[in-house]
């Protein structure tokens, strides 16, 4: 790996946190270079905060069904996410649709994996929805998050096949795996400061990108 100073991390989630389990056992093993310094949960006990605790992580939750409003929780949001000072904020399942007002205070150090090859398939149900269109391929997507639902500039994608008899869960389980190593690959730009957000295009090795890099590149 190349020598990266550590970032400080904060990884939002709302569920089984899989995303969030790669990331930890990669900063485990020191091939990223981060200091996860909180992981939040909107949703309490869900098991990506049980993944937290054990690899000795705060785990926090905000439950947003305790705010009136979107504004309020968000604020809420913003308020614990700063007190952990991160230079980068990553979205691993988080399943809040997020204001621009929130998106705009992290522009440029805020990532979310979504689970299709954006810009098709944005929004949920993704591997259903790929396999009713009669996609022959299929895969995943970082992407630097602004205003836009899933509609940032992307970063990188890994491309799956779709086969002959799949059902949501058997493309999803494939796509997943390729999230694995999208997402670590991703912070590890980040952290090498090879990544960053240049008006609405991305900045890879002092270049603004043509086209996402796709996971064949991760070298
Ligand atoms: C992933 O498929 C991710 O792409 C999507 O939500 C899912 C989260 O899974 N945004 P996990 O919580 O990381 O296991």
């Amino acid at each position: 790996m190349n020598e990266a100073r550590k970032i400080r991390l904060v990884v939002l989630i709302s569920g089984r946190g899989s995303n969030l389990q790669a990331i930890l056992d990669q900063a485990a093993s020191g091939e990223l270079p981060v200091d996860i310094a909180a992981v939040i949960s909107n949703r309490p006990g869900v098991q990506g905060l049980e993944r937290a605790r054990r690899a000795g992580v705060p785990a926090l939750e905000l439950d947003h069904k305790a705010f009136s409003d979107r504004p309020g929780f968000e604020a809420a949001l913003v308020e614990l996410i700063d007190r952990h000072q991160p230079d980068l904020v990553v979205l691993a399942g988080f399943m809040r649709v997020l204001t621009p007002s929130f998106t705009d205070h992290y522009r440029g150090r805020l990532l979310n994996i979504h689970p299709s090859l954006l810009p098709k398939f944005r929004g949920l149900h993704t591997h259903e929805r790929a396999i009713a269109a009669g996609e022959t391929e299929h895969g995943a997507s970082i992407h630097f998050v602004t205003a836009e639902l899933d509609g940032g500039p992307i970063i990188v994608q890994a491309r799956v096949p779709v086969l002959p008899g799949d059902d949501p869960d058997t493309l999803g389980a494939r796509v997943l795996e390729q999230e694995h190593r999208l997402y670590p690959q991703a912070i590890r730009w980040f952290a090498q400061g090879r990544l960053g957000l240049e008006g609405e295009r991305v900045r890879f090795d002092g270049r603004p990108l043509e086209n996402p890099l796709e996971l064949t590149d991760l070298t």
